[in-house]
C-alpha cells in the first residue's frame, strides 16, 4: 500500500522516544513509522534532521479586542503563519466574553474573526469573565459539551477579573462538566496600590510596571488559585507563571497530592526586569504580565521546566506593535505603563529558543522538549492524541528541524506583524525547515505553501487531566 508523502531516514522523537524511522503519510495522518517503507507519490529525505510532532501552542492571543483604543497586531492569518514558520502546527488561542454579553456571542465572534485565515490548526479556550447565572447554568455546561474544553478565568485586570465567590462557582462548574480551567494569577488590589503609589511618586515609566506587579503579589494569587481549587476539588492550570515564590507554591500544592498544573513562557527564561528598563520608552517592548525577574528566577524557571513543575511551554503570544496605531504608544510615548497594552510578542520563536538554549546546551532532553511544547498541551486541551505527537492514527502535523543550523533571531526573519521582537540579536542553534499540517507542506526553508482557511477548527475532547481526584474510576473502553 502506498503512501501520500514519506519522509524517509529522519530522526524521530516523541515525548517518550528518539529513534530511527521512516514516517508514512495518507490521507493526512500517519499511517506507519518503520525501517524501509515503501514508496510514498512524495518523498522527503530528512537524513540529517529531526522529525518531531508540530508544536502545540497552548496560549496565544490573535485579533482579541482589548477594550480600549490598542489593538492586536496578529490576526488568524498573520498569526498562525508566523507559528508554522517556528514549527508549531495547533494553536489555541481565546474567545473572550464582553462583560454584559454572552459567551456565545464570544464564540460566534472569534469564529468570524478566523473565517477563511487559519494555515493551521486551531481550537478555541474561552475566557469567562461573566459568570452570570445563564453563563453558569447553560451556556458554560453547553459550550463545554460542543468541544470548548478549556477556560481562562483572570484574578486581576478590571475588565477581567472574577471575585473569590466567582471562581468558586467557575470552577465548580469546570468540575461537573470535566473542563480544564487556566488561571492567571497575580493579585489585583497589590497590584491597583502599588500603580498609585508609583504614580504620585512619579514613577510611570516601562520599568516601574514590573515594580507594579511584584512576585508576591503573583504567589498570593497562586496559593488562593489552589486553595479555592483545593476546595472545590478540581484541577487547575496556572498560566504564565513567572518566578520562584509562585514555582514554590506550586510544589507544594503538587506535594501535597492536588492536581496543579503549571505552565511557562520564553519571557521568564530569556528576560529580566532590566529589558523594561532601556532608553527611553524602549522597555514597554517587554511589558508583560507578569513580568519578567531576574537571573536568578529564570533559573528557578528551568529547574521547574526539566524538573516536574511546569507541564506546558506556551507563547503567550500577544502581539502589540511598538510603533504604529494601537501599539504600545497608543497612549504616547510618555504614557504611564498602566496604558502600555500588556502582551509581548513569541509565537515563532517559543521552539527555537528552547530548542537552542535547553536541548542543545543540555538542560533538557529532546524527549522532554517534545512532551512540554506538544504533547502535554494536546493533552491538556483534549487534542491527544490526534495532535501532539507521531503515532499512527495522529494528524501528519510535523516539524523537520535542522539541529546544526544556526540562525541569528531579528525581526526581519519573522512572520508575525509585529514590528519588532523582544530576543532581536538573540542566537540559536537548531531551527524548523519544513513544517507539515494534515501531511500537507505548509512551510518549507523560509517560503509559505499553503493558503489561508486551510486550517481547521477543533473541538476538544474532555481532557483527562481535568478529571478531579474525587470522582469515581474512569471506565475503561473494553
Ligand atoms: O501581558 C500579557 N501576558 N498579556 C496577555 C494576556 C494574558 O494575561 O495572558
Ligand atoms: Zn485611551
Ligand atoms: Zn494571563
Ligand atoms: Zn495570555
Amino acid at each position: 500500500m502506498n503512501f501520500d508523502l514519506v519522509i524517509r531516514n529522519g530522526t524521530v522523537a516523541t515525548a517518550s522516544d528518539v529513534f530511527k524511522a521512516d514516517v508514512g503519510v495518507r490521507d493526512g495522518r500517519i499511517a506507519a513509522l518503520g525501517e524501509g517503507l515503501a514508496a510514498g507519490r512524495e518523498e522527503i529525505d530528512a537524513a540529517e534532521l529531526l522529525v518531531l510532532p508540530g508544536g502545540v501552542d497552548g496560549h496565544v492571543h490573535f485579533d482579541q479586542p482589548t477594550g480600549d483604543e490598542s489593538v492586536m497586531a496578529d490576526d488568524f492569518l498573520t498569526g498562525t503563519r508566523s507559528a508554522a514558520f517556528g514549527g508549531t502546527t495547533t494553536v489555541l488561542p481565546f474567545a473572550c466574553q464582553e462583560k454584559g454579553k454572552t459567551l456565545r456571542a464570544a464564540v460566534d465572534d472569534y469564529h468570524r474573526r478566523a473565517a477563511g485565515k487559519p494555515l493551521i490548526d486551531y481550537a478555541f479556550h474561552l475566557i469567562v469573565t461573566d459568570p452570570t447565572e445563564q453563563v453558569l447554568g447553560q451556556e458554560l455546561p453547553a459550550l463545554i459539551r460542543e468541544g470548548y474544553t478549556s477556560f481562562k478565568i483572570y484574578m486581576t485586570y478590571d475588565a477581567l477579573k472574577l471575585n473569590d465567590r466567582q471562581i468558586l462557582e467557575v470552577l465548580d462548574i469546570a468540575r461537573s462538566e470535566g473542563a480544564m480551567v487556566m488561571m492567571h494569577a497575580e493579585n489585583a488590589d497589590c497590584i491597583a496600590w502599588l500603580t498609585e503609589k508609583l504614580e504620585r511618586a512619579g514613577q510611570t515609566a516601562p520599568f516601574f510596571h514590573g515594580v507594579s506587579r511584584p512576585r508576591v503579589a503573583e504567589r498570593e494569587a497562586t496559593h488562593r488559585a489552589i486553595s479555592l481549587a483545593e476546595l472545590v476539588d478540581v484541577p487547575i492550570l496556572i498560566v504564565h507563571v513567572s518566578g520562584a515564590d509562585a514555582v514554590e507554591q506550586i510544589r507544594w500544592a503538587q506535594g501535597r497530592g492536588l492536581r496543579i498544573y503549571a505552565e511557562t513562557c520564553p519571557q521568564y527564561l530569556f528576560l529580566t526586569a532590566d529589558d523594561l528598563d532601556g532608553e527611553g520608552f524602549e522597555g514597554a517592548k517587554c511589558i508583560c504580565s507578569p513580568p519578567p525577574r531576574d537571573a536568578a528566577n529564570q533559573k528557578v524557571i528551568w529547574d521547574g521546566l526539566t524538573g516536574g513543575a511546569f507541564q506546558v511551554f506556551s507563547s503567550d503570544h500577544a502581539p502589540f506593535r511598538f510603533d504604529g496605531p494601537g501599539g504600545k504608544k497608543v497612549h504616547g510615548e510618555q504614557a504611564p505603563f498602566r496604558c502600555v497594552p500588556n502582551g509581548i510578542p513569541g509565537v515563532e520563536t517559543r521552539l527555537p529558543l528552547l530548542f537552542s538554549e535547553g536541548v542543545m546546551k543540555g538542560r533538557m532532553e529532546l524527549t522532554k522538549f517534545v512532551e512540554l511544547t506538544a504533547a502535554n498541551p494536546a493533552r491538556m486541551y483534549g487534542l491527544h492524541p490526534r495532535k501532539g505527537t507521531i503515532a499512527v492514527g495522529a494528524d501528519a502535523d510535523i516539524a523537520l528541524w535542522d539541529p546544526s543550523r544556526t540562525v541569528t533571531i531579528t525581526n526581519g526573519i519573522l512572520h508575525h506583524n509585529v514590528d519588532y521582537t523582544p530576543y532581536e540579536g538573540i542566537e540559536v542553534t537548531g531551527w524548523p525547515v519544513v513544517t507539515l499540517s494534515r501531511g500537507a507542506v505548509i512551510c518549507r526553508d523560509g517560503e509559505l505553501l499553503a493558503e489561508p482557511g486551510r486550517g481547521e477548527f477543533l473541538p476538544c475532547g474532555l481532557p483527562a487531566p481535568a478529571r478531579p481526584k474525587g470522582s469515581p474510576a474512569p471506565v475503561l473502553p473494553f
